[in-house]
């Protein structure tokens, strides 16, 4: 029941409506009794600021953060940690005293690969240099892990490259299949942390993957990408985009309320909705 002592938990970003998050933490708040609601708001560039001011003032718990602003909203925090400094982007914010930013997409996709009995450490094949490859990138080469990175700009895909090398082993390749088959077979683990998927497309050729590879995608919807579909004909092991979702989400949850996340209840929330 919303009362008057209701406390409120933000999404902020642009466009929301899509998003799964006030399902999941929604149901975690009910299933625990926290009076709390979890609210998406859809927020103009230009308010961005004001947003994240006005959260505080009310006494929110917290917020996530979103596409576009994960990046542009760490100038409106008061402290960051290591990870998200390192990072360069945000998805969670807790209020206390002061605004803190921290990103829990890393780590999120960290459990989701651990899960599947990868360690961190191991070696990888990303696709992306966006945030969200960023995020992932970052936190496993912060682990140990070695890792090749390919994206459509190649710009992009370097920088990124040239920032994880600072932490071990780091390789940009080529977008195209001579690179790919070369260098995909060295790698125990494929993270596809592009967009592609969505759009029934692969960056990974048919061939190019093999019944040892772990194939993860950040991809949710479909649940079966391409992807997962071509991984799963040669006997490949999976790891579906909803597993770092909800596991960001736990972690987020940890972050507000410091106590352990209902992750079954999480996950039983979102299988309902990810086909
Ligand atoms: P997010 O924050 O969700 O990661 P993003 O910052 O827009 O989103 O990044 C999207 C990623 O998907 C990028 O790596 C992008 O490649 P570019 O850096 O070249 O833009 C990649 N991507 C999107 N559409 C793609 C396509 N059709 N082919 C290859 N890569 C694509």
């Amino acid at each position: 029941m919303i009362d008057g002592k209701t406390k409120l938990v933000a999404l902020i970003g642009n466009p929301v409506s899509h998003s799964l998050s006030p399902l999941i933490h929604n149901s975690a708040f009910n299933s625990l009794n926290i009076n709390a609601v979890y609210l998406a708001f859809k927020v103009g560039r230009e308010k961005l600021s004001t947003a994240v001011e006005f959260l505080k003032d009310v006494d929110a718990i917290g917020a996530n953060v979103t596409v576009p602003y994960k990046e542009e909203v760490v100038k409106y925090v008061d402290l960051l940690t290591d990870e998200a400094k390192e990072i360069g982007a945000i998805n969670t914010v807790l209020f206390t005293d002061r605004v803190e930013g921290h990103n829990t997409d890393g780590k999120g996709a960290i459990k989701a690969l651990e899960e599947a009995g990868v360690k961190a450490d191991s070696s990888f094949f990303i696709f992306g240099a966006g945030g969200a490859a960023r995020a992932i990138a970052t936190t496993l080469a912060m682990e140990g892990a070695e890792i090749f990175l390919s994206n459509r700009t190649e710009k992009r895909g370097k920088e990124l490259v040239k920032k994880l090398c600072k932490y071990g082993k780091a390789k940009f390749v080529p977008l195209n299949s001579e690179y790919l088959y070369r260098y995909l077979p060295e790698v125990e683990t494929i993270i596809n942390a592009t967009t592609v998927g969505m759009d029934g497309k692969c960056l990974v050729p048919e061939n190019a993957i093999s019944e040892k590879h772990v194939v993860m995608d950040i991809v949710y919807s479909p649940l079966k990408t391409e992807l997962i579909k071509r991984a799963e004909k040669v006997g490949a092991k999976t790891i579906t985009g909803d597993r770092m979702l909800l596991h960001q989400a736990a972690l987020s949850f940890e972050i507000w309320f410091k106590r352990k996340a209902p992750v079954e209840i999480m996950e039983t929330a979102l299988k309902g909705v990810v086909h």
